[in-house]
């Protein structure tokens, strides 16, 4: 390698085992392909429940979560995400979550939520007696903003979970919530991911929100993966924003759970401006209603502020989604730069066009 560097006019050791060195760049995927290589490093498996977990002592259910593990386990980038036949009790838990949050969602929901919804119902089989397919979402997600869903079979690293947001790539899981309890999960399922996140990843200006996100994480040290998981909380999962001078959600915990997305708009909670530099530091609890929530004015705002955030992040190159190849690009050299230049002028010239031809 110190023959390589002394040959190079760069040259950066990018690996997994980055804690062992300071120098070294913490590997990152490169193609959204690379992603299959997070499905066997999951923190859990999905079947181990802790002791606390509504469904602990129901064989049924642990036999049926790692049904859906297994699912996931195999999953590889390109096939199609197998369809579930959902028991009848499946069907029921997921009935009563759709009905009492659909109630909620016209005078609690952003608006981007709430325009979305009745697409979902139209093309996704979004119905109280009827769960939705993944690969249905995913299909419709692809065509309003790229995104995509993959299963995964249990919890992630924030530093895996957060680069598949960097390809458009959301981890959703396919299991649904002990039936013992439908108004309550110690951690994500079906209801939160299909309600809470799939219809806001319908929505351009969240969608590369949440891409941006994704793309500050690649390569960063782990200090800086903390500060952008902790600013994925105080967003995509428990975002308030502000809309015609009234507060909406449009975080997935919350337009995910009743007695939260109640909670939230109440004067309880404490509110701040979102600023990821403040937010990023932010402690919270996991187990119960949120103390405080930060509030963006706006998608393309919250977009801007973390973009700058980004900027701050120790790394020794800039990277950029290639959608044409979905592939990251590492920007280091100047002809590269040279060419991106270049293809942004054609687009520059394309808009100027269009511009003249509407006056
Ligand atoms: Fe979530």
């Amino acid at each position: 390698m110190e023959e390589m560097r002394s040959l190079c006019s760069y040259f950066q050791v990018i690996s997994r085992n980055h804690h062992d060195n300071k120098d070294t760049v913490p590997w990152f995927p490169r193609k959204i392909n690379e992603l299959d290589r997070f499905a066997n490093q999951i923190l859990s498996y999905g079947h181990e429940l802790d002791a606390d977990h509504p469904g602990f002592t129901d064989p049924v259910y642990r036999t049926r979560r790692k049904y859906f593990a297994d699912i996931a386990y195999n999953y590889r980038h390109g096939q199609e995400i197998p369809r579930i036949e959902y028991t009848k009790e499946e069907t029921a838990t997921w009935g009563s979550v759709f009905r009492n949050l659909t109630k909620l969602y016209k005078t609690h929901a952003c608006k981007e939520h709430n325009n979305v919804f009745p697409l979902l119902i139209e093309n996704c089989g979004y119905r109280e007696d009827n769960i939705p397919q993944l690969q249905d979402v995913s299909n419709f997600l692809k065509d309003c903003t790229g995104f995509t869903l993959r299963p995964v079979a249990g919890l992630l690293s924030s530093r895996d979970f957060l680069a598949g947001l960097a390809f458009r790539v959301f981890h959703s899981t396919q299991y649904i919530r002990h039936p013992s309890k439908p108004l309550y999960t110690p951690e994500p399922d079906i209801c939160h991911e299909l309600l809470g996140h799939a219809p806001l990843f319908a929505n351009p200006a969240f969608a590369q929100f949440s891409q941006e996100i994704g793309l500050a994480s690649l390569g960063a040290p782990d200090e800086f993966i903390e500060k952008l998981a902790t600013c994925y909380w105080f967003t995509v999962e428990f975002g308030i924003c502000r809309q015609n001078g009234k507060l909406k959600a449009y975080g997935a915990g919350l337009l995910s759970s009743f007695g939260e997305l109640k909670y939230c708009l109440t004067d309880q909670p404490q509110l701040q401006p979102f600023d990821p530099a403040k937010t990023a530091v932010q402690k919270y609890p996991i187990t119960q209603y949120q103390p405080l929530y930060f509030v963006s004015e706006s998608f393309e705002d919250a977009k801007q502020k973390l973009i700058q955030f980004a900027a701050t992040i120790n790394r020794p190159f800039a990277v950029r989604y290639n959608p044409y190849t979905q592939g990251v690009e590492i920007l280091n050299s100047k002809p590269q730069i040279q060419t991106l230049v270049r293809e942004i002028n054609c687009d520059i010239q394309i808009l100027t066009d269009a511009l003249l031809k509407l006056s």
